[in-house]
């Protein structure tokens, strides 16, 4: 069975394994309790048999106007039995007093959201690469000199953090 909680009590690094899915330079078990331990708000699925979480999804919010889910993830074999469904539903429950509930998706899972009530928005990004495994607070350079002397600003693209994470110095 499926219990599904407001509360990090009593979970471990170890209950938090198999996320991230797909990402690079995925943030570790102990990162990603420091992820939900920050959150304002947070629902976790865990699977009563094992006691191992299934799901989760956090908030962050400014608690007047404004909140933005930045991560829902429900793990590959626990997917498409309503999990995700029933985490988005809390997490609304949990902020539906305030104005502006916001997060960024691909288009392919707007009809998910969709039936929860959301619409689809237009929106901007950052995604700083360097920093996705949220491993280091260092600052990245908001300017590089080129080899053919051009100086390029903005932030380290994926590749050139593959690139660095692969000669072992993005951290
Ligand atoms: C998105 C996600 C959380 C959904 O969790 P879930 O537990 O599988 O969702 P549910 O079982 O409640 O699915 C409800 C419906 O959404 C649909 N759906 C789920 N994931 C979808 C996706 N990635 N794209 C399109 N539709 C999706 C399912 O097909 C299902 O529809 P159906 O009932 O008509 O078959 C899960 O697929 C996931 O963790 N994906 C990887 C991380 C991710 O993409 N997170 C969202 C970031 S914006």
């Amino acid at each position: 069975m499926i219990i599904y909680t407001d509360s990090i009590g009593g979970i471990g690094p170890t209950d938090l394994r198999g996320f991230f899915v797909g990402w690079p330079n995925p943030p570790s078990p102990d990162t990603h309790l420091r992820v939900l331990a920050g959150s304002d708000h947070l629902v976790l699925a865990r699977d009563d048999a094992s006691g191992r979480v299934v799901g989760y999804v956090t908030a962050i919010t400014d608690g007047v106007l404004a909140a933005y889910i930045p991560h829902l993830e429900v793990l590959p074999e626990y997917q498409g039995q309503g999990i995700g469904t029933a985490l988005m539903r809390r997490m609304l429950a949990t902020l539906e007093t305030l104005y502006m509930i916001d997060l960024l998706c691909d288009e392919d899972i707007q009809p998910f959201y969709a039936r929860l009530g959301m619409r689809p928005a237009t929106g901007m990004m950052v995604r700083n690469y360097a920093r996705q495994s949220g491993a280091s607070k260092r600052p990245w350079p908001q300017s590089t000199r080129q080899e053919d002397g051009e100086v390029s600003y903005g932030y380290p693209t994926k590749e050139s953090c593959e690139r660095e994470t692969n000669d072992g110095a993005s951290n």
